[in-house]
């Protein structure tokens, strides 16, 4: 393949190895009517009523799919219905005001258990005071806040009162922010003091302030007080304390707002492949119905379960799995503000034990560092009540696959490898746990209703075994509607590849490469475009070099990915100086520092390798590829293209130093 095929290209393919669901779990499970790829396939795309049942409408929809004007299909046309009612009122409606909704697990050891009642209150309460502040529906309102209780209940007062949230990761930089705001011109602001980070309190409104200040439109603040006395902050002009407005609204009751099934329920920025960040746009109807659905039938979550998925809300994985999904089923969600090593690194099963939790979701890049540090921890625990194991965010290959499985699920428990995106939704390829078999390292079949296509440059379907571009082939309910930015970006971005528009064929392309076997299970190798996926995070290489070509003394730079043991990929900093400048110990930390500012921590590079020149085709190109190669000690290849090919022996003798 002429693509930069991401990091995972030397990854073991499954072994062969394939796992039968236990009887024990099967007996129990939700799904597990084995005609269920057949029937989706036979009554597509009405098989997605299904999904659309899980769920409580206030006007019913009038069709199931309407593709008139695709790549922008639209779901359950017609259809009205509010997210935040269906994710806290009707359980109240069904006699079940006390059952817990968030089991809260704070950094400081803290606990909190929000019941749907007092879910329903904070709700309603906070939503009353967002309407006070002005916010109507449409208005985009933008959450800037830590793994607390009030972000799933601002995220959710949004909803009832039919205003789109943009969340923004909590670790995200002022400049992060403040383009996503500008992006999504948005008026509203949730934020907090700050929050602990390993026992300090950390300043997250001196963030927010600068975000403001480099804003045109004006922003009215919201501000949790997380910390007291421990971070003493003033509020400014157009500002206000979370707790006193709640104050103000005790006992305050807001009606939800019926919402047409393809009204936005919210926004998240995302990296691609350029360096502006892409404003993915989810619909009310369709995307809830996918996330309740794959609930339901991927993890396997029952109403009276206490269910974990160990992400942070400011991205997708949370937005479906901690939030939309779980509080759908009116089951009970676990939220952890914490690290897995602090104070020790036996916290999350303490967490699991103490809270007896049913069914646990994470990424790989956590179970490899569990491996690392052994089984004497989750040994310490009784782990007994895990029923179901999830995984998400990158490749996994089989040997934590099979660790996970046999030291947290005491090898009973099935693992799920769920492959899905922020463009997605809600999960697309997966076994499903009481149905299929598990082979460790492929992710699985594409879920009943899904069609995707592992593909050659041209489009055609690729033998099993070789690598090619995943496609997706069929709409999905829950997919993006279109980018915030554009529509025209939407489909340039993912549709125009291999799609025929004359013929009326879609396909949607995830930017990812895949092999697929058989018997058509797919393992995800990794991204074919200029994003890297670090611990599951999702960063833009364009991104990263635009912050550090704004550093004085920096002439280019080169941004690739390096597999990781630890990460998945490391970010890894080819830079050339200007003539003059001395590549030194203070330039690479004016490279972080600006780094941090535009993206934040999560974007510092692993290594910054400073070196004369990049390697440059003759036209002047930037061999991205060789860097990649030269950075994963791999085999160079051809190198007559470069112009300057001296330049690679001095920057892998460059590395070496490194190592
Ligand atoms: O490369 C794939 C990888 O994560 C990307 C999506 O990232 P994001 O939008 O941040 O969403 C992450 C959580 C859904 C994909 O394009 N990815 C996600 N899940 C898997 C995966 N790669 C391999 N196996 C998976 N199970």
């Amino acid at each position: 393949m002429d693509d930069r095929n991401g990091r995972g290209r030397d990854r073991p393919a499954p072994t062969g190895a394939r796992h039968s669901p236990p009887a024990s779990f099967v007996e129990q499970a939700n799904v597990t009517d084995d005609s269920i790829h057949e029937a989706f396939d036979e009554e597509w795309p009405t098989c997605w009523e299904r999904a659309a049942s899980l769920l409580e409408w206030d006007e019913p929809y009038d069709a199931v799919l309407d593709a008139e004007d695709a790549p922008f299909y639209r779901w359950f046309t017609g259809g009205r219905l509010n997210a935040a009612y269906n994710c806290i009122d009707r359980h109240l409606e069904a006699g079940r005001k006390t059952h817990a909704a968030i089991r809260w697990e704070g950094k400081q050891g803290e606990r909190e258990t929000y019941t749907y009642q007092d879910l329903s209150v904070a709700v309603d309460e906070t939503a009353a005071a967002l309407r006070e502040l002005g916010v109507g529906e449409d208005d985009v309102v933008t959450v800037y806040l830590p793994m607390i209780p009030e972000l799933p209940i601002v995220m959710l007062a949004c909803a009832r009162i039919g205003a789109p949230h943009s969340v923004v990761f909590a670790g995200l930089s002022a400049d992060a922010l403040a383009t996503r705001m500008e992006a999504a011109d948005s008026e509203f602001l949730v934020t907090c003091d700050g929050y602990y980070r390993r026992g300090d309190a950390f300043n997250q409104k001196s963030k927010a302030d600068n975000a403001r200040l480099a804003l045109e439109q004006d922003v009215r603040t919201v501000v949790v007080d997380r910390l007291g006395d421990d971070l003493p902050h003033v509020l400014g002009d157009d500002e206000w304390d979370y707790h006193d407005l709640r104050d103000q609204y005790a006992g305050a009751t807001v009606d939800p707002v019926p919402r047409d099934a393809e009204d936005m329920l919210f926004l998240m920025y995302t990296s691609g492949t350029t360096g502006e960040p892409k404003g993915v746009v989810h619909s009310t109807g369709g995307y809830l119905a996918h996330v309740a659905w794959t609930t339901h039938a991927v993890l396997d979550v029952k109403p009276a379960d206490s269910y974990w998925c160990a992400a942070d809300i400011g991205w997708i994985t949370g937005h479906s799995y901690i939030v939309y999904g779980p509080l759908a089923l009116g089951t009970t969600t676990v939220m952890y503000e914490g690290t897995p090593d602090y104070p020790d690194r036996d916290r999350l099963w303490e967490i699991v034990d103490r809270n007896a939790v049913d069914v646990f979701y994470t990424a790989p890049t956590a179970i490899r560092a569990f491996m690392k540090w052994g089984t004497e921890y989750p040994e310490k625990h009784d782990l007994s009540s895990l029923r179901l194991l999830g995984t998400v965010g990158e490749p996994i290959s089989p040997r934590p696959w099979n660790w996970y499985r046999k030291h947290i699920g005491g090898g009973e428990c099935p693992v799920v490898d769920t492959w899905w995106q922020t463009e997605t939704g809600a999960v697309t390829l997966s076994t499903l746990p009481g149905i299929d078999d598990m082979k460790p390292g492929a992710a699985g079949p594409p879920l009943p209703g899904i069609e995707a296509r592992v593909v050659d440059a041209d489009g055609d379907p690729i033998e099993p075994g070789e690598t090619g571009y995943l496609t997706l082939s069929r709409p999905w309910p829950g997919m993006a509607r279109t980018l915030y930015d554009g529509d025209d970006r939407f489909r340039e971005e993912y549709w125009d590849r291999f799609s025929d528009p004359d013929a009326d064929e879609w396909h949607y392309f995830s930017g990812d490469t895949a092999t697929v076997d058989e018997d058509g299970y797919v393992t995800v190798l990794g991204r074919v475009d200029d994003v890297i996926n670090v611990s599951g995070r999702r960063l833009s290489t364009m991104e990263i070099e635009s912050a550090i070509t704004d550093v004085d003394g920096v002439a280019e730079t080169a941004v690739v990915g390096r597999s990781s043991d630890r990460n998945g990929t490391d970010v890894y900093a080819y830079v050339s100086t200007e003539r003059e400048v001395d590549p030194d110990d203070a330039l690479r930390r004016r490279i972080v520092d600006s780094i941090e500012a535009a993206i934040g921590p999560i974007a510092r590079p692993e290594e910054i390798v400073f070196t004369p020149e990049l390697p440059k085709t003759r036209s002047g190109k930037i061999m991205r590829r060789l860097l990649e190669a030269v950075a994963n000690g791999e085999e160079l290849g051809d190198t007559s293209a470069l112009r300057n090919p001296e330049i690679v022996g001095e920057i892998q003798a460059g590395r070496g130093d490194h190592d």
